[in-house]
C-alpha cells in the first residue's frame, strides 16, 4: 500500500475558481475503489497507535475523507460545519483560505474533554481551515493529536502556519512543492 500512486490520480485546473489558482481535483481518489480504500488505509495505518478517540473534519470535502478515516479506527465523526448548518449550539471560528474567508462550527456537545482529535481534510493549502478546526477542537476542551491531509500545497507554507500553535504530527500523502 506504500507504493500506491495517489499523485497520478490528482488533477489540475488551471484558474479555478478564480485565476491564479491551480485547484487541484482529488475527486478520481474517491471514484475509484482502490485507490480511495489505499488513502483511507494509509492514514488509518499512520495513526493506528496514536490513541485517536474522534476524528474531525471540515465540511465538504473533509467529510469524504475524514468518515471512512473514523470508521475504519473505530471512533465517531464530528463535522465542522459552515454557519448555519447546525442545528443545536456551536463554538464558532473564522479563517481565511488560499481563495477568500469562511467560518467553521461544530456542535458544543460533539467532543468531551477527554477525546484525541485526529483532524482530516483532503488537502491543506493556507492552513487557515487546519487551525481553524483545531480552535474549535480546543473550544471543546478536547486535545489535537494530529493532522491527516491527501495532499499538501508545500508552497504556501502550511506546515508553518499550523506549527505556529501545534506542535502535533501533520501527515500527508502528496506534497506538492
Ligand atoms: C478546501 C479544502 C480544505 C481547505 C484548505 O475546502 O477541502 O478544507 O479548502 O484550504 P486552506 O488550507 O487554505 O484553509 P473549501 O473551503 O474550498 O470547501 P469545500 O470542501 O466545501 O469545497
Ligand atoms: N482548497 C484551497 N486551495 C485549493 C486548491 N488549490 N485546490 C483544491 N482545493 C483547494
Amino acid at each position: 500500500m506504500d507504493t500506491f500512486d495517489f499523485e497520478s490520480r490528482i488533477i489540475d485546473i488551471p484558474d479555478y475558481p478564480e485565476p491564479g489558482v491551480v485547484f487541484k481535483d482529488i475527486t478520481p481518489l474517491f471514484d475509484d475503489a482502490e485507490a480511495l480504500r489505499a488513502v483511507v488505509d494509509a492514514i488509518c495505518e499512520h495513526f493506528s497507535d496514536a490513541g485517536i478517540t474522534k476524528v474531525v473534519g471540515a465540511e465538504a470535502r473533509g467529510f469524504m475523507v475524514g468518515a471512512p478515516v473514523a470508521y475504519r479506527l473505530g471512533c465517531g465523526f464530528v463535522p465542522a460545519r459552515k454557519p448555519g448548518k447546525l442545528p443545536r449550539e456551536v463554538y464558532s471560528e473564522s479563517y481565511s483560505l488560499e481563495y477568500g474567508t469562511d467560518e467553521l462550527q461544530i456542535h458544543r456537545d460533539a467532543l468531551t474533554p477527554g477525546d484525541r482529535v485526529l483532524l482530516v481534510d483532503d488537502l491543506v493549502a493556507t492552513g487557515g481551515t487546519a487551525v481553524a478546526t483545531a480552535r474549535l477542537v480546543e473550544q471543546s476542551g478536547a486535545s489535537v493529536a494530529g493532522f491527516a491531509f491527501i495532499l499538501e500545497l508545500s508552497f504556501l507554507n502550511p506546515r508553518e502556519v499550523i506549527a505556529r500553535d501545534y506542535p502535533q504530527d501533520v501527515f500527508t500523502l502528496v506534497k506538492v512543492s
